[in-house]
């Protein structure tokens, strides 16, 4: 006699399987919160800058959507929505979030060509509302219907998605290592760097120390451009002079 699965039961190997999923599930629900609260935090610091200020408020908003949201939204199209337009009903859903994702680098555009600061302000407030719809969307429909699907293994979908979404060049963030071997993190990476090359420093703390020791041990050597200056995260790209 052949054994058959009893109605409502799940083989033990699909629950172990679903539990991943949910587990990768919740990864993704997190990392939407993250980006949300990044894309806020700075949208927020454009409205409140002062007239002196606005123009490098603007300048922070726009590199978070170029290394954070527009490289996450590039890696999910082939990898999450991929996957999920093959799943039944899902398809008109994921074309029109592609759709959501041009919209959003349009806004990005409009962000960087906008000229009054409070045109600016406004905009990006349309960009950010615009994300927390998209972002909602992905959590409620496609993120659980991958995670529901015992087709799917979620977990390797978000490790690929891990992959390809990093930003275009490299980064070295230090925010999670101790202060003595972030120095000398960052002057191995500068030193593997080939003249003209250059990686962008993310820091939770102004890093002109490192300038100073730049300037003074390799004088002329280094290029130094700060792409965000705080007051949580600060960015610079650090790059090695051409020869
Ligand atoms: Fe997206
Ligand atoms: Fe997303």
């Amino acid at each position: 006699m052949t054994e058959e699965a009893r109605p409502g039961s799940v083989e033990p190997g699909r629950e172990a399987s679903l539990e991943r999923n949910r587990g990768a599930a919740q990864r993704i629900v997190r990392h939407h919160g993250r980006l949300l609260a990044g894309l806020e935090e700075r949208s927020l610091e454009l409205a409140a800058a002062p007239e002196a200020g606005w123009s490098d408020a603007r300048r922070a908003l726009l590199a978070y959507v170029d290394e954070e949201i527009l490289p996450h939204a590039r890696g999910e199209e082939t990898t999450l929505y991929r996957r999920a337009a093959e799943l039944p009903g899902l398809a008109l859903l994921v074309h029109s979030l592609r759709l959501e994702h041009l919209r959003i680098g349009e806004l990005r555009e409009a962000v960087g060509r906008a000229v009054p600061p409070v045109e600016a302000a406004s905009l990006a407030r349309a960009l950010l509302e615009l994300f927390r719809l998209h972002a909602e969307k992905e959590n409620v429909y496609v993120v659980a219907a991958l995670a529901d699907d015992g087709a799917t293994d979620l977990e390797s979908l978000l490790g690929e998605l891990h992959e390809r979404s990093r930003p275009d060049g490299r980064v070295l963030d230090v925010r999670h290592l101790p202060p003595a071997e972030r120095h000398r993190l960052i002057f191995a990476t500068w030193e593997g760097l080939a003249p003209g090359d250059s990686f962008l420093l993310v820091n939770d703390h102004d890093p002109v120390p490192l300038y100073y020791q730049l300037s003074a041990e390799r004088p002329g050597r280094f290029t130094w451009d700060v792409v965000e200056a705080g007051p949580t995260v600060w960015r610079v790209r650090l790059g090695r002079s051409a020869e």
